[in-house]
């Protein structure tokens, strides 16, 4: 499948040498991706909060190498040490989008990234190191052709991010963003993600996610691997279409900022997701009894104060505790006092809603 409308014809300036920074943010899914088909294209439609704190930032130096050659010219480093072990995925990710940044093979990158947050937290640093070298190449684009618009470029990044991970299609822009087309989203698409185009409640603004670190191992189910088990997954036709209903309704809880709604929509997402882990074949749980202790606790506390506190879950035993800006005081004393004693060395991080990557 090759997309013309993303194939360059224009790059008309001669560009030996120079280098893009940008810095691209984490998301945190509402709506969950869980099932693809070929070609990166979702099973299901998505929605998520881009994050703030949680960011990879990438320079990416490029220099014309005067030789033809045969392979992609690349060296990388996380926080100034070279990594080996990360040339595999940059190699998948060029070879799946050559066929749009043509000039991939007329240069030697030097890519240095860094995240903000730990490497080893078990927060997926896939969704914004993607993100963030799709920009860097999108700069360098831009170099080669100045007259590609502001929308384009976005919509290429993310069409390109989507290509390394399907989730980093989501981190380019924010506060909220859709990805997979949905009739009752306008613009949406399953080649990128789109800002939420739709009046969203001053309850959403500024939204808090403490992520509990409760287990910062290396993950045992890649979520590649969790993908490909939604085939022939006996549950997966129905889940599919939850979600798509779950963007319907989600649209109206946005707009009305009914956060009853929300809890119960975005905890149905995350159990969902678990769900279908443990009733795929094989089947695997990737929730750590911590996770289950964080989550009986912010029940109980949710019960006896009616304050709006809730949780989500990526593809780990993590848990996101999602708040609205106007009950933070309260809801942080109590993760402090309460539920940080269940993350490993005590570790968490405080973030919130966000509005996207940044060219420095
Ligand atoms: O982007 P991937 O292929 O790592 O998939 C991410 C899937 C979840 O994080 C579990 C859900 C989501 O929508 O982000």
């Amino acid at each position: 499948m090759t997309l013309n409308q993303y194939i360059p014809t224009n790059l008309t300036k001669e560009i030996n040498k120079g280098e893009a920074i940008w810095t691209s943010p984490s998301n945190i899914a509402l709506v969950k991706y869980w099932g693809k088909k070929k070609h990166q294209i979702p099973e299901n439609q998505s929605i998520s909060f881009t994050l703030d704190a949680c960011k990879t930032k990438t320079k990416l130096s490029y220099e014309k190498t005067n030789k033809v050659i045969d392979n992609y010219s690349f060296d990388v480093y996380l926080d100034g040490e070279e990594k080996l072990d990360f040339k595999p995925k940059i190699n998948t990710f060029f070879e799946r989008i050559e066929v749009y940044l043509p000039f991939l093979k007329d240069y030697h990158f030097k890519i240095e990234t860094s995240n903000t947050f730990p490497h080893s937290s078990g927060i997926a640093s896939s969704a914004s190191g993607m993100s963030a070298l799709a920009l860097c190449l999108m700069s360098l684009e831009k170099e080669l052709n100045p007259e590609i618009t502001q929308e384009y470029f976005n919509e290429k990044a993310s069409f390109l991010a989507r290509l390394g991970s399907g989730s980093a299609s989501r981190s380019i822009e924010g506060d909220l963003v859709v990805w997979g087309a949905h009739k009752a989203i306008e613009g949406s698409s399953d080649l990128y993600g789109i800002k939420y185009p739709y009046k969203v409640h001053d309850n959403f603004k500024n939204y808090h996610d403490t992520i509990l670190l409760v287990d910062k191992g290396e993950k045992q189910v890649s979520s590649t691997v969790g993908h490909n088990l939604m085939y022939n997954h006996p549950f997966a036709k129905t889940r599919f279409k939850q979600a798509e209903e779950n963007i319907t309704n989600i649209k109206g809880i946005l707009e009305t900022g009914d956060l009853d709604g929300f809890i119960a929509l975005i905890e149905s997402e995350a159990l969902t997701l678990h769900a279908m882990m443990m009733t795929s074949m094989p089947y695997f749980i990737l929730m750590k009894p911590n996770t289950l202790e964080i989550i009986d606790k912010i029940w109980a506390f949710r019960k006896e104060t009616g304050l709006h506190i809730s949780f989500t879950l990526d593809a780990g035993a993590n848990v996101h505790v999602l708040y609205p800006e106007k009950e933070a005081e309260a809801i942080y004393d109590f993760i402090k006092t309460e539920l940080v004693a269940y993350c490993q060395n005590g570790h968490y991080i405080c973030d919130r809603i966000g509005f996207g990557a940044k060219q420095l």
